[in-house]
């Protein structure tokens, strides 16, 4: 049986008291013990996450690392300064830091070795642009950004990783792929999987599913059968929703 995951991506928002308030509103919530949930904050709020939720079976991640270990990156933030405040879990490759920050690929690759070294988990983010989709490359994008950045690693280091399918053309659009779409896809990542590992190793990975997930449209994608929850942007800002969609499964 795989790992059921629902991560809230809170991007740029959410400052102390946002933080506070709303991490308060989520512990109130009787929550399902065999679903994972997790919030990524940003990085002036890890600590404060940390400590709010310490009694709590919501997990804290972060939402970026630095490739370097240490050293003259100025104004970043390393992987040990992420566990030093107790978070043992990183996204990385989110289509806005490749977007906007140029991360790329062979970026990420490097990314991911540093946090798999310091013993992080990842959410490792990945999925094609609108132009891609509309001219049918969309298998053969998502094909090489898994090929380049993760499928170097040891059959071992997979148990680290966790896979979020997030097609461009649906984040923070309000426009789901189908539930079809997001099956296709999944199925075909799982079957990637296979043909480079096994089978085993296919069938344990979690795939979760990211782009204007809603507490509407989560039932039907969370019931497809490669689809292992999934990593919410705007819907993860409000507690209601948010759990809504953790009960979605
Ligand atoms: P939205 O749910 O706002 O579309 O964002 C998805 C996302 O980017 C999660 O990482």
């Amino acid at each position: 049986m795989r790992d059921q995951i629902v991560a809230g991506n809170w991007k740029m928002n959410n400052d102390q008291n946002e933080t506070q308030s709303l991490l308060n509103e989520l512990k109130k919530y009787n929550k399902p013990e065999k679903i994972r949930i997790i919030v990524a904050p940003a990085f002036t709020q890890l600590s404060q996450s940390v400590d709010l939720l310490k009694d709590d079976i919501i997990t804290v991640a972060a939402q970026n690392m630095n490739l370097a270990v240490s050293g003259a990156h100025t104004g970043e933030i390393s992987v040990n300064m992420l566990k030093g405040v107790g978070v043992n879990l990183v996204v990385l490759g989110h289509s806005e830091r490749r977007s906007l920050y140029h991360e790329n690929n062979l970026t990420l690759a490097g990314k991911v070795n540093t946090a798999l070294e310091a013993g992080m988990e990842i959410i490792f983010c990945f999925g094609e642009q609108l132009e891609e989709r509309k001219s049918n490359r969309h298998f053969n994008v998502v094909k090489e950004q898994l090929s380049e950045a993760l499928f170097s690693l040891s059959v071992a280091a997979w148990s680290q990783i966790i896979l979020a399918y997030e097609p461009v053309w649906a984040i923070g659009t309000g426009e789901t792929a189908s539930p079809d779409q997001a099956q296709e896809m999944h199925a075909y990542i799982r079957s990637l999987i296979q043909e480079h590992y096994n089978e085993n190793l296919a069938q344990k990975v979690s795939i979760l599913y990211g782009g204007s997930v809603k507490p509407g449209n989560a039932e039907e994608i969370f019931s497809m059968q490669d689809v292992d929850g999934g990593l919410i942007g705007g819907a993860s800002l409000n507690s209601d929703d948010f759990m809504a969609i953790v009960n979605a499964f």
